[in-house]
């Protein structure tokens, strides 16, 4: 393993004191006399160095002390592996947890590496010509145990690949950057996975495990193998200003899961992607029911989301847990093929209630409002008939859509009807080919308000048109808790030594 000479840690420690009196006296880029104490000989000399770059950021905590993964013998060429470069340098930084904390910085190149754990109070940064580079070998990829809250893998039955970045039992990790990017090189396990070659269920790109607070950032996550971004049994989670790119057909590339989460806020993400945008979890069948955590308190605004055979935002259809309290606010979606769907099923169990949903500016889908109570995709067979899950509480306002097929289909279970759907200010524009019938119902109990086209009799109209009744929306006041975290600016700065 590649560790730091007693000589180079003592530059780095300089360095890092010369910064903080740089900041303290307000003096900007320049020549330095760095004071160097000799590891050899022991004694004194002087030193002149030079902040070559600082590189500026908002996040929830900065951090006092700093790495390069270079320093950790990291070669950025795309070819070598840099697994242990950066474990080396997660483990050197985790020192620094109860001093400050520390920061990894990824300069530019190509950053060839296998999975690697994060650790408390650390920041990830990527320069933005940094690329991590996903390992297609296999054996970068060790197996781990199924989620609890889900008793399988998704792919096969037993374990799953460890995501390409992960983390577990953690507080206060932030990966971030200047939209750096994250390429999972994707395709090698997408074909594993339509052959049915996979012994487990594929790797993510993120997953932070039983975590709190955590920031994820200004990044581009490129061809995941499978999910992109998973927070997982975590809460006061800030994910914002990702960049999240799939082929339309790639298989089960979803953008972003909160899953048994509280306190989550996910904002100004563009998401291209071969399956739902946001997918809102919480366990599968049985295995969630008991787990029973649920999701939360989470905020999902401005999102644009591209995905012609998936929503912009799912909820489910693994949602035994419940997910309760979910606003979603100034959502664009282009030709994908629906808005805020439910998936949900017998033996799922759980609940999905107080969905809020305010401002959706729809192009080119399937059906604007679709909830599906016949989901089917059971964990195994051990699921418990008599799981009926409770839909309630669903408000869409302020919707505007165009070239639209359906405008809804809404489909609860029969002996559990889903109840309180209220539609209210929705436009659909429906398209040259529509089908015949704009609205489908069954199982459904709500009420509509200013609704163009005509809904179906089960949500049926209130008030006038020019005056439509307001679906619910939470109060404001007082603000959520994620939303009244402040970030600060933070900064890394490399330094050349004359
Ligand atoms: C992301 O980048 C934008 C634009 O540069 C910046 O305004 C924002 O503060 C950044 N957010 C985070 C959390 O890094
Ligand atoms: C990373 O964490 C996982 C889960 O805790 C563990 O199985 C694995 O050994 C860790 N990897 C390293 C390199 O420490
Ligand atoms: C991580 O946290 C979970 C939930 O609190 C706990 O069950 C588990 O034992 C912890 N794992 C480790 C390695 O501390
Ligand atoms: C980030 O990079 C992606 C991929 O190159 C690009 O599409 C996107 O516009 C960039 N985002 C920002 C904020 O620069
Ligand atoms: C209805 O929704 C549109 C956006 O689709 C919005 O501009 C308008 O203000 C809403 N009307 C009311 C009465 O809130
Ligand atoms: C409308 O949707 C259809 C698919 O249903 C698509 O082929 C067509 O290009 C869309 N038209 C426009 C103007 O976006």
């Amino acid at each position: 393993m590649f560790l730091l000479s007693a000589e180079q840690m003592m530059i780095k420690a300089m360095a890092m004191a010369i910064h903080q009196v740089q900041q303290l006296v307000g003096v900007g880029v320049g020549v330095l006399l760095l004071l160097l104490l000799n590891a050899g000989g022991g004694g004194v000399e002087c030193r002149k160095g030079r902040v070559l770059e600082s590189f500026d950021y908002s996040a929830i905590n900065c951090r006092a002390h700093s790495a390069s993964i270079e320093e950790f013998g990291g070669v950025g060429d795309g070819v070598t592996l840099n697994t242990r470069a950066f474990q080396a340098a997660v483990d050197h930084l985790s020192r620094y947890a109860s001093d400050g904390g520390g920061q990894l910085f990824v300069p530019p190149g190509k950053w060839l590496t296998g999975s690697f754990n994060l650790t408390s109070h650390f920041t990830l940064y990527l320069h933005r010509d940094a690329v991590l580079l996903a390992s297609q070998d296999i054996n970068s990829w060790p197996v781990v145990d199924p989620l609890p809250s889900y008793g399988h893998g998704r792919d096969a039955a037993g374990g799953r690949y460890i995501s390409l970045i992960f983390g577990t039992n953690l507080t206060d990790v932030i990966v971030t950057g200047e939209n750096g990017t994250v390429d999972g090189q994707g395709d090698v396990w997408w074909q594993q996975f339509h052959r049915k070659k996979l012994k487990y269920t594929r790797p993510y790109l993120i997953e932070i495990m039983h975590s709190d607070n955590i920031q994820i950032s200004n990044l581009t996550f490129l061809n995941s193998p499978s999910w992109n971004v998973h927070p997982v049994y975590s809460s006061n989670i800030i994910i914002q200003g990702l960049t999240i790119l799939a082929p339309v057909t790639s298989p089960n590339t979803d953008g972003i899961n909160p899953d048994s989460c509280t306190n989550t806020r996910i904002e100004d993400n563009y998401i291209v992607s071969g399956d739902d945008c946001v997918a809102v979890k919480s366990g599968w069948d049985e295995y969630g029911i008991s787990y029973g955590m649920p999701t939360k308190q989470l905020i999902i605004r401005r999102l644009t989301c591209i995905s012609p055979y998936s929503a912009a935002i799912a909820l489910g259809s693994e949602m035994s847990g419940g997910i309760q309290d979910v606003r979603a606010q100034d959502i664009t979606a282009l030709n994908t093929e629906s808005g805020v769907r439910i998936k949900t099923g017998v033996g799922r169990g759980g609940y999905v209630k107080d969905i809020y949903v305010k401002g959706m500016n729809l192009h080119t889908m399937k059906w604007v409002f679709w909830i599906t109570g016949n989901y089917g995709s059971h964990a195994d067979n051990h699921y418990d008939p008599n799981a009926l899950p409770e839909i309630k509480g669903i408000n869409y306002r302020d919707i505007m859509a165009e070239n639209v097929s359906m405008a809804a289909r809404l489909e609860g279970i029969s002996g559990d009807p889903f109840t309180g759907i209220c539609i209210s200010n929705a436009t659909i524009g429906m398209a040259r080919k529509a089908k015949k019938y704009p609205w489908s119902c069954s199982e459904v109990e709500g009420i509509s308000s200013g609704v163009v086209p005509t809904p179906c009799g089960l949500l049926a109209s209130q008030g006038e048109e020019t005056q439509p009744t307001m679906c619910d929306l939470p109060s404001d006041t007082p603000p959520t808790p994620i939303d009244s975290i402040q970030l600060q600016k933070c900064s890394y700065r490399t330094m050349n030594y004359l």
